[in-house]
């Protein structure tokens, strides 16, 4: 039995921003290599801000619980700050992972990160590289 925080159980449980942003002004999709799982976040911009985060996880519940965590860290921030998010920054915000399960925080924030780079190739900003 893998010991989860109780926040990671809580986002389980009780995931934010699930969903699909139908008109979304970005979309990225990142794949787990390790297991195969996928999460696709959908963002909107208004003011150089996230105004809207959601997403679509097809994976473990540490997957669903960092993708739910991450949307609440992103939203509202500027597009900058939301790049800095970091996998670790997710993981520890959830109050840590089970080691075997440290995988599963990979997908967050690059997925969060795909969204923004896609909207700003759509929008004619240059994708900044990755820090
Ligand atoms: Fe695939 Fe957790 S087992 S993301």
């Amino acid at each position: 039995m893998v010991a989860y925080s109780e926040k990671v159980m809580e986002h389980f449980m009780h995931p934010r921003n699930v969903g699909e942003i139908a008109d979304a002004d970005g979309v990225g999709s990142v794949g787990n290599p390790v297991c195969g799982d996928m999460m696709t976040f959908y963002i909107k911009v208004a003011d150089g801000r996230l105004a809207d985060v959601k997403f679509k996880t097809f994976g473990c519940g540490a997957a669903i619980a960092v993708s739910s965590m991450v949307s609440e860290m992103a939203k509202g921030k500027t597009l900058d700050e939301a790049r800095q998010i970091t996998n670790r920054m997710v993981a520890d915000e959830l109050g840590g992972l089970p080691a075997n399960k440290m995988h599963c925080s990979n997908l967050g924030a690059d997925a969060l990160r795909a969204a923004i780079e896609d909207y700003e190739r759509k929008h004619g900003g240059e994708p900044k590289e990755e820090a």
